[in-house]
Order: C-alpha cells, then structure tokens, then sequence
C-alpha cells in the first residue's frame, strides 16, 4: 500500500489593494455583479466576473429561486453565459465575491463544490489552467492558479474515456 500526499499551492493577499492590476479589475467587476444578485432568501449575494482569452469579461450572480434547488450559484451562471455566448473560447480566470444583507463579506469566497466541478470542465475545455481569485471585501484574498488545486481527484471526461490525464 503506498500513500498519495495532495500538496495544495494558494497564495494569500492581505486584501485586493495588493492584488496585479488585471486580478483587482476582476475583483471590481465580481463585486458590482454581486450587487444585482437574485437573492431574496439567503441574502448572501455573490458575483462572479470570468475572464476569457481574448479580454472579455463575462459576469454573473446568484440567482435563488421559491423552489431552493432550481436557483444557481454566480460561479455557474457566469461561466454557462460565458461559455453561451462565446463557445470555445477559453477561460483564464475568475474572481468570486460576496456581500450579505448589510455587510460586504470580509471572508474570501470560497466557491461550492458544484461550482468547482464545473470549473473542472471548462479547466478542461480551455485547455490551460483557470485561476481562480476568492476575494474577501477589504479582507484576505486566496488566489490558485488552477481548479485542481481546489479540487483534487476530479471527476473529468478522462476517466470515463479511460485515459491517464
Ligand atoms: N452561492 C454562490 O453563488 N456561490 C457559492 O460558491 C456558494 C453559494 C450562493 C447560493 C445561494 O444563493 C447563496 O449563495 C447561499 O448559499
């Protein structure tokens, strides 16, 4: 029997003002998204900003629904109207924030983990890694520069097809 050791590499900012400019303009346009977030029952609003490969920047919010499952996280309606409205084109990053009914949240969002499934397919689809910047309000920033690092062991179209990697 032989041990598998996960090494998880996450970079950690004191708050998005030490951020490089291109992650903190994603930042700003996560925050912005969160502001207009369907979220009427938990109050805890997030937004998500994607960036593709040749600059756009797609974003998306939570949106809740009376019948709790049929609602979708930011993460997920940020990258299926990105990939809706420019298929193919690849992923090279997303910022993820949040705000409650009064506060903005201090904690990074750290996504759920359907939403980091999701990431793992479009990883996958981009062919390069996704990186992704989980932004506290004037609070800690974590940044990774893959979605294996927040998930490990992935499920993937590779192992269905048999494949290594
Ligand atoms: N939520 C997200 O939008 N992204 C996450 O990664 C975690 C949770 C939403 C879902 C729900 O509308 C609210 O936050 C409370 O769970």
């Amino acid at each position: 029997m032989k041990k598998h050791k996960i090494v998880t590499n996450i970079s950690a900012y004191a708050s998005q003002k030490e951020l490089p400019n291109t992650e903190r303009v994603l930042f700003e346009s996560a925050l912005k998204a969160s502001a207009y977030a369907y979220a009427p029952y938990s109050g805890f609003r997030v937004g998500a900003a994607v960036l593709l490969e040749d600059g756009t920047i797609v974003t998306g919010n939570n949106q809740e629904n009376a019948a709790y499952p049929s609602g979708l996280c930011a993460e997920r309606v940020a990258l299926f109207s990105a990939s809706s409205n420019y298929p193919g084109m690849a992923v090279k990053a997303i910022a993820i924030t949040a705000q409650g009914r009064n506060n903005l949240s201090k904690k990074p969002l750290t996504p759920c983990g359907a939403c980091r499934q999701v990431m793992v397919e479009y990883e996958m689809l981009s062919k390069g890694s996704v990186k992704i910047i989980m932004d506290g309000n004037n609070g800690e920033v974590l940044v990774t520069d893959s979605v294996k690092s927040l998930l490990p062991l992935a499920f993937d179209a590779n192992i269905m097809k048999g494949k290594k990697e």
